[in-house]
């Protein structure tokens, strides 16, 4: 093959993933089978098996900027967003390296609540009515006047999941008021209070990755924040997640690049802050139509393990043309035929404390399970054995030609999986497995009326 200018085309690329997650463990993964050769830092046990870890932490900047030069590492991936809205990209742009992702300033998408509100506005992009105040006594007194009804309070900045309260009356937003005002942890996070209209619908997450001008979607997924089946228990970072999600067809994803991803790009490009890398939009499927809960500046975690298994063309290709700017040129990604399931295993005590340092048993047995990957999201390897190594501890992801196939595997992997105090949800993907067969039911139901049979009136929808 004659030699190429075109990094892309050359066997062997060096790239380096930030983070030590189970989104971390898949955008390896993907990037190994696309002939890269990767570099994880931190990484975790999963990871040695795809990369070469190196144990330097994903907040430790100088550092890494140092590691892609010693190594000649000719694109870095961010995982995580903290490294993103502390200034990683600008950090690797500075230094002459690539880097895929937003820089510091376009990562307040995700790090300011505020900022993004505002950003969507200047966009018209649909989301929840809000108000913001500096400061939880003043946010005390609005709740106080207004009339009693479902709120959302929010602090503005990063809290590491734990700054959103959704409260069905003003006796329990008091209550978060309290709770964000007696935070030492999240002070800074809290100077900025929102106040926002409760939204009701399904929720869905929507990711595209962006040069700042081209927009390429990915296929719909759905999270499970809760910690518990049936969406009971405390906010998590996310148990479980499967894709694509039944609820958005071509038609409506389409409507949410249209009327969501592309205005927000605009926006952000038109405030001088022009965003590259993954948008992710957190929406909430109203009646009114698709709106936004919260953007991200980063791929999801678990939702990129879903993803990433089902995505067949090179994952290396698109993110060299989005550092590149030249998305517009790539053809678009291909996927797999079917679904997937990611089914996170948690420690004891997750999300509050966590018992890590327990041995993990059962992970060839599981890996043996055909269309399973496990992903690999809080471990280490001690003596030669696995450990868990925080909160969510697995991310145990199939994919297959159904959705009930692809759960079906997942849950026989974590069967095999075993450590004290290990625990998932059960329940993984049955939203999307029930709307499958609503929608199967009705096209039964219209087949039917099309052979002849006599159809139920149906009232034409106002638009
Ligand atoms: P956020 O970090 O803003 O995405 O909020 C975390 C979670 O809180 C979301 O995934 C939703 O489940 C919920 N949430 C946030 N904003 C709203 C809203 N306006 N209405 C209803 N639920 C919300
Ligand atoms: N799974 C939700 C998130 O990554 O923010």
């Amino acid at each position: 093959m004659p030699a190429s200018r075109n990094p892309t085309a050359a066997t062997s690329r060096r790239v380096l993933v930030v983070g030590g997650g189970g989104r971390e463990h898949a955008i390896a993964w993907k990037l190994a089978r696309d002939g890269a050769e990767v570099l994880v830092a931190p990484g975790n046990a999963g990871t040695a098996a795809v990369a070469e870890n190196v144990p330097i932490a994903a907040a430790d900047i100088p550092s890494l900027v140092k590691l892609a030069q010693s190594r000649q590492v000719d694109l870095t991936v961010v995982g995580p967003e903290a490294p993103l809205v502390a200034g990683i990209v600008d950090a690797f742009d500075t230094a002459g390296l690539r880097i895929f992702g937003p820089t510091a300033k376009a990562a307040q998408l995700e790090g300011s609540k505020l900022f993004c509100k505002q950003i969507m506005h200047r966009g018209d992009v649909p989301t929840a009515m809000f108000r913001e105040f500096r400061g939880v006594a003043r946010a005390r007194d609005y709740l106080q006047a207004r009339e009693d009804m479902p709120v959302v309070v929010k602090a503005d900045g990063l809290a590491a999941g734990k700054g959103v309260f959704v409260c069905n009356d003003r006796a329990e937003a008091l209550a978060a008021l309290d709770s964000l005002g007696n935070d030492e942890q999240f002070a800074a996070a809290t100077k900025g209070i929102l106040i926002e209209e409760r939204l009701d619908g399904i929720e869905v997450s929507v990711m595209a990755i962006t040069d700042g001008r081209t927009i390429v979607t990915l296929p719909p997924l759905q999270d499970h924040k809760a910690a518990h089946d049936g969406d009971s228990g405390p906010n998590t970072g996310g148990m479980g997640a499967y894709c694509p999600a039944p609820f958005v067809d071509a038609a409506m994803l389409a409507d949410i690049e249209a009327r969501i991803l592309v205005p927000t790009a605009h926006a952000m490009r038109r405030a001088k802050v022009p965003f590259h890398g993954v948008l992710y939009a957190g929406l909430m499927l109203t009646a009114q139509g698709p709106k936004v809960l919260e953007f991200n500046a980063r791929f999801g975690d678990p939702e990129c393990e879903a993803l990433m298994v089902r995505l067949e063309s090179s994952l290396l290709e698109l993110l060299d043309a989005a550092v590149d700017r030249r998305l517009e040129s790539v053809e678009p990604p291909r996927w797999r035929d079917g679904a997937s399931v990611t089914v996170v295993m948690a420690s004891e005590g997750y999300p509050e404390s966590v018992q890590k340092g327990r041995a993990i048993r059962g992970l060839d047995a599981a890996a043996k399970v055909p269309d399973v990957e496990v992903f690999h999201a809080a471990t280490r390897t001690v003596d030669g054995g696995v450990q868990s190594d925080g909160g969510r501890v697995l991310a145990v992801t199939a994919v297959a030609p159904s959705l009930a196939r692809a759960k079906l595997q997942a849950y026989s992997a974590v069967k095999e999986i075993r450590w004290l105090g290990a625990w998932c949800r059960k329940d993984i993907s049955d939203k999307g497995l029930a709307r499958e067969r609503e929608l199967l039911l009705a096209d039964e139901a219209s087949a039917a009326g099309a052979a002849g049979e006599p159809a139920e009136p149906v009232a034409e929808e106002s638009a």
